[in-house]
């Protein structure tokens, strides 16, 4: 029995020395010193020996027991950590490995435009104003001077959507909503999205302008036109300035078309500008007291220029785009460029 006992315990340390996982240790436990295990099965022998030796053997089986007993726990405990360890070297997070960079959008050049119109604007302290896309005629056609069959409002062909109402064709009425809610001094511009049932290659059913009201007591022609040449000269970095053509605008008396010097060709004349050697970028005017009657402003008391513009003009001008159906198009490609 005491030589079975070691042998069972001598055994039992190379199995276990031998083994190095977890499972596999608690496989020899249950085979050893599980209730059918060898230890046991021992044990169960005691019971027939000499009542003199019994004490002997049955303290070494304790003994053997507790022995394979705690070479199991530490072998178990090793192995455990063994088990961690490798686990944390296989999901070592490697920081120095370059990232994945996420496909970042760029504005688009009708945007790049806004906001650079806009930072000149607030920069001779105007504040930027808005309005609704769908409008009322008051304030699209009738506020403006444009009377019901007044012939111009057939250059704005416009998109009914119901009783009165319209896509605003263009960013004007803004003005009309500006005087109504506030008193002179008045400094603002005025982005946005127009309509006109036109498409071809220059134009698009939907476009976008910026409009400008100043309106205090002393405003003069003169302000206009200083206004617009710091304005034309920052935005198309020339000093070539502006050149003021008489025109018509129902809101405005006297009106003006505004025109720059070619920015392709300086102003000697080419295909973009029809050899005049100008561009006409923008309308502008003194505001008409038809308007301000409408808004309930004196029009003995102050006065005020306006002007509007086209944005697809501009960024078509400014960066050399020679279609305007890629700034709708949204390839990618050609948007990447900006
Ligand atoms: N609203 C005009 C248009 O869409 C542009 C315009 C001209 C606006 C003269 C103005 C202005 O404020 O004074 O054709």
């Amino acid at each position: 029995m005491r030589d079975q006992l070691e042998n069972l315990r001598s055994g039992a340390k190379q199995a276990i020395a031998a083994t190095s996982t977890v499972e596999q240790l608690q496989e020899i436990r249950i085979s050893l010193l599980g209730r059918k295990g060898e230890l046991t099965a021992l044990m169960k022998g005691l019971g027939a020996m000499d009542a003199a030796d019994r004490p002997v053997i049955g303290q070494l089986v304790n003994a053997v027991r507790d022995d394979i007993e705690s070479l199991l726990s530490s072998a178990i405990e090793s192995a455990q950590e063994q088990a961690i360890a490798a686990r944390l070297q296989d999901e070592r997070i490697d920081v120095s490995l370059p990232g994945r960079r996420s496909q970042k959008g760029t504005k688009h050049p009708i945007t790049l435009v806004i906001e650079e119109v806009c930072a000149i604007f607030s920069g001779l302290g105007f504040s930027v104003a808005e309005g609704p896309e769908i409008e009322h005629d008051w304030y699209n056609f009738e506020a403006l001077n444009f009377p019901p069959e007044h012939p111009a409002r057939d250059m704005q062909d416009t998109f009914f959507v119901g009783n009165n109402l319209l896509l605003r064709t263009h960013t004007s009425p803004v003005q009309i909503r500006t005087m109504l809610k506030q008193k002179p001094p008045v400094r603002i511009i005025a982005p946005g999205t127009v309509y006109r049932c036109d498409s071809d290659a220059t134009h698009s059913p939907m476009f976008h302008q910026i409009e400008g009201l100043m309106v205090d007591t002393k405003v003069t022609f003169g302000d206009l036109k200083g206004v617009l040449t710091v304005f034309t000269n920052q935005l198309f970095g020339q000093k070539t300035g502006v050149r003021l053509r008489p025109s018509y605008f129902p809101f405005t008396e006297p009106s003006a078309e505004v025109d720059i010097a070619c920015v392709i060709c300086g102003g000697k004349g080419c295909r973009v500008c029809k050899n005049s050697g100008w561009l006409e970028i923008l309308g502008a005017g003194m505001v008409d007291p038809e308007v301000y009657r409408h808004v309930q402003y004196d029009a003995e008391q102050i006065s005020g220029f306006a002007f509007g513009m086209g944005i697809e003009r501009i960024a078509m001008l400014k960066y050399g785009i020679s279609d305007m159906r890629l700034l709708f198009e949204n390839d990618v490609r050609f948007l990447r460029q900006f």
